[in-house]
Order: structure tokens, then C-alpha cells, then sequence
């Protein structure tokens, strides 16, 4: 198995493993520490059923079940369809999922660690591919905040809310988007929840800010008017473009990205007649900040001393 690094502020390339056969200890150790290293991994030329889908992932950390319940691959409530494409006139997936700037499952009192993402189907006009997943480097983003704002943030919460981002789509795309109001009980399921606005990898020990647009309301304990400015200035500083990468989708990739240091948005760049279809897995953040992810990212013996 090979990782090699895109060169860019984001991003390696992983060869010479098939996620199809059961993954051996050393080369997920390898895995986990090429993820804190470059916080986006593809592996190129996957060919996944669910179940394998949900046994990799599943090594991540404990699989959530998306709160919408809808558009799961039948038989595996786990594994959510990201598709433009409609079966007898209905939709087969969620088609507008993830188009702004957020985080995944930051509203959530249990964060998210990876997100596991195999493609099937690729939109593309006169050859290009459509449909990119940005994502934008929270580490680097924390790095080149100001001293003051690095310092100040250190000590604060935010809160985050799932609402924020769903209503924002229901909003923006109203009378097309398959998100149906919020029901009492999905609201009671996600309520708001405060994490530290400046996150310690629990593998590679930098800090990443951890606010995003798509789900931060509110910075805790100071003013209305300060919490609005703290965090369209965060928002603002947290995008610039040297923050960012882009993946280009090729059928068959399987890409696995870090969400405690970055930030990520799906390009909505092509039309209905351009069939896009993607299958999800979502890992939360239980096993990364265990000994078990510590004790599998330790350097071997070998490569520390040599
Ligand atoms: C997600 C997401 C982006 C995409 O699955 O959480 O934001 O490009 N997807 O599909
Ligand atoms: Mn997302």
C-alpha cells in the first residue's frame, strides 16, 4: 500500500490496497495516520458492496444513521445514497446533500470523525467530471488566525445546530428540495450542543478551528453582536482559497476525510440529465479519541528508530 500526497494543502492518494478484502491491522494504522497527516484520502479503482462499504468504514468508529431516515440502501440503514437520479419518478437519494460550506455532525453531542464516500456514478459533460466535493484545511485555517483570535478562541464554546443547515436548503431550494420539515421528534433527537471552538487532533495533536457555516449559531458566553462578528470574521478567514483542494470524482474512488480538521462542499455543477450517485457511510468520532486509534498510530519501533 502506497500513500501519496496530492502536494496540496489536502489530500493523498491510496494504491495498492483493495477495501474489498478485511484490512489488516498495519495498514489501517497506516491509514489512520495518512488521514490526520493529509485529512482527505482517495482510494482509486474500489469496487465496494454495501456490506464491505459498511465493514471498512465501520473501522473508523461507530456508524451513525442519518437522522433523515430516508434514502437507505435497503438492508443497510447505514449507508445513505447520494443520487440526482429518480427511480418511477422518485427520487432514489438525497440529491441536494451537502451543497454549502459545513462540517459533518458538528450539531451532534458526539462529533464526526470520518466520512466514507464511494462513488458509483459520476456526472460529466464533454468529458469533465462534475460534481466535485471541496474542502478547506481547518489547521491551516487555525494556523493563520492571529495570535489574539487564536488565543481568545482557545477559551470558548460554540453552539451548533442541525436545524441551521436544513432549513437554510429548504429555504434556498423551496418547492424542489426532498427536505420536509423538521418533525418535533427529529428536532428532539438533535438538539443544540457546545463544542470548543478549537479542536486538538487526538493523532497528529494540531489544532484545527472547529467552526463551521453550514451549523455554528452561536459563540457561548459573550454577547449577541460580539458571537455575530467572532464568527463572520471566523467564516470569512476559515474559506479564503489557499485553505482549499478539490476532488474530482472518478467512478470507483472511495475517499475518506477527517472532519475534525476540515471543512467540505459539494459542487452543484451539473444538471438532472447528468446522473451523480454516491454511496455514504458517516463514522463518528468514538474510536479516534480512544487508546485503540493512539496505540494503532504509533510509530512502529523500525520507523522511529531508523
Ligand atoms: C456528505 C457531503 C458532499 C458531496 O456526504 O456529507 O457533504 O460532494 N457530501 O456529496
Ligand atoms: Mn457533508
Amino acid at each position: 500500500m502506497d500513500i501519496i500526497p496530492t502536494g496540496a494543502i489536502l489530500g493523498a492518494m491510496v494504491r495498492g490496497i483493495d477495501l474489498a478484502a478485511p484490512l489488516a491491522e498495519a495498514d489501517f494504522g497506516a491509514i489512520l495516520r495518512g488521514l490526520a497527516r493529509h485529512g482527505v484520502l482517495c482510494f482509486p479503482g474500489q469496487d465496494l458492496t454495501p456490506a464491505q462499504q459498511v465493514a471498512f468504514s465501520r473501522r473508523f468508529g461507530t456508524l451513525e444513521v442519518h437522522v433523515s431516515g430516508v434514502f437507505q440502501e435497503p438492508g443497510h440503514p447505514e449507508v445513505m445514497i447520494l443520487s440526482n437520479l429518480t427511480e418511477n419518478g422518485k427520487p432514489i437519494g438525497l440529491a441536494d446533500a451537502g451543497q454549502d460550506w459545513h462540517t459533518d455532525m458538528s450539531f451532534s453531542r458526539t462529533i464526526a470523525f470520518v466520512n466514507v464516500l464511494h462513488a458509483r456514478r459520476v456526472p460529466r459533460r464533454d468529458g469533465r467530471a462534475l460534481g466535485a466535493t471541496l474542502f478547506a484545511s481547518m489547521v491551516a485555517a487555525f494556523d493563520t488566525l492571529p495570535a489574539a483570535t487564536r488565543e481568545r478562541i482557545e477559551r470558548l464554546t460554540a453552539t451548533h445546530d442541525f436545524a441551521k443547515f436544513w432549513e437554510m436548503m429548504r429555504a434556498r431550494h423551496a418547492g424542489t428540495t426532498a427536505r420536509q420539515p423538521l418533525t418535533e421528534a427529529q428536532r428532539a433527537s438533535k438538539p443544540p450542543v457546545s463544542h470548543p471552538m478549537v479542536l486538538r487532533h487526538p493523532l497528529s495533536g494540531r489544532r484545527s478551528l472547529y467552526a463551521d457555516p453550514g451549523y455554528t449559531v452561536r459563540v457561548d458566553g459573550i454577547g449577541a453582536a460580539e458571537s455575530a462578528a467572532l464568527l463572520e470574521e471566523l467564516f470569512a478567514h476559515q474559506l479564503r482559497p489557499e485553505f482549499r483542494y478539490a476532488h474530482q470524482w472518478t467512478e470507483g474512488d472511495v475517499l475518506v476525510w477527517d472532519n475534525l480538521q476540515t471543512l467540505h462542499t459539494a459542487v452543484a455543477d451539473y444538471g438532472p440529465d447528468e446522473p451523480r450517485l454516491i454511496r455514504r457511510c458517516q463514522a463518528m468520532a468514538d474510536f479516534v479519541f480512544g487508546p485503540e486509534a493512539r496505540r494503532l498510530t504509533a510509530a512502529p519501533a523500525l520507523e522511529a528508530a531508523g
